[in-house]
């Protein structure tokens, strides 16, 4: 198969609570890196769990499949140079292991920061509402556990922050750890910076 030129592979990684603002910043990084020339594809939690992970619940197994399934979609599409960016919850540090594992040097983790206090007032989908009339269960930040980044890890907080500045933060610090090659000239050994693409 073709791989796509002009630009190499990378898994970004959202990681973070429900309601931290993964999908947002996800669909925002997609919107950015399109306007620059460059191809993504978001996998998203709640997306997947309504097709190729349907069925998987959120028991500590449950989730670690949920999230192998992901990384191995993740790989694929890598590995043919297409930016993937990845938001799940990726609770536990075992978990994002199974990512890391999959992806070795193609993954990059973003610790979307965000005090489950201010998740939960966000309430975007009323599933803390739910939660606390434990009228779902397993959900995380209560009955589930969310372990922070116990390893340096790239970290954007979102409360008070504008979306827009989170996803120019995410994209600067691409610039700097990512050679993305432009489209092969002549003798086929050119390349320059993301910084060049932007
Ligand atoms: S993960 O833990 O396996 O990484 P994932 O990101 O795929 O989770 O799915 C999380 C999404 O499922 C949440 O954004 C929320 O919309 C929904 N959801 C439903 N029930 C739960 C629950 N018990 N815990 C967390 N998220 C839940």
């Amino acid at each position: 198969m073709n791989k796509l030129p002009g630009q190499n592979g990378i898994a970004i990684w959202l990681f973070g609570l429900s309601g931290a603002g993964k999908s947002t910043i996800a669909i925002l990084l997609e919107r950015m890196l399109a306007e620059r020339g460059i191809f993504s594809i978001r996998l998203d939690g709640d997306e997947l769990r309504d097709g190729v992970n349907k069925g998987l619940g959120f028991s500590d197994d449950d989730r670690s499949e949920n999230i192998r399934r992901t990384a191995e979609i993740a790989r694929l599409l890598t590995g043919n140079n297409v930016i993937t960016i990845c938001s799940l919850i990726t609770p536990l540090g075992r978990h994002r292991k199974i990512a890391r594992d999959i992806l070795g040097d193609k993954i990059f983790e973003v610790f979307v920061d965000c005090p489950l206090e201010v998740c939960a007032n966000r309430d975007v989908k009323g599933l803390y509402k739910k939660a606390k009339a434990q009228m779902i269960e397993k959900f995380t930040g209560f009955d589930s556990s969310f372990e922070k980044p116990d390893i340096p890890t790239f970290t954007i907080s979102t409360q008070g922050s504008k979306v827009e500045e989170c996803a120019s933060a995410i994209i600067e610090s691409l610039i700097s750890r990512i050679r993305i090659p432009l489209l092969p000239l002549a003798d086929g050994d050119e390349s320059v910076m993301l910084s060049a693409c932007i």
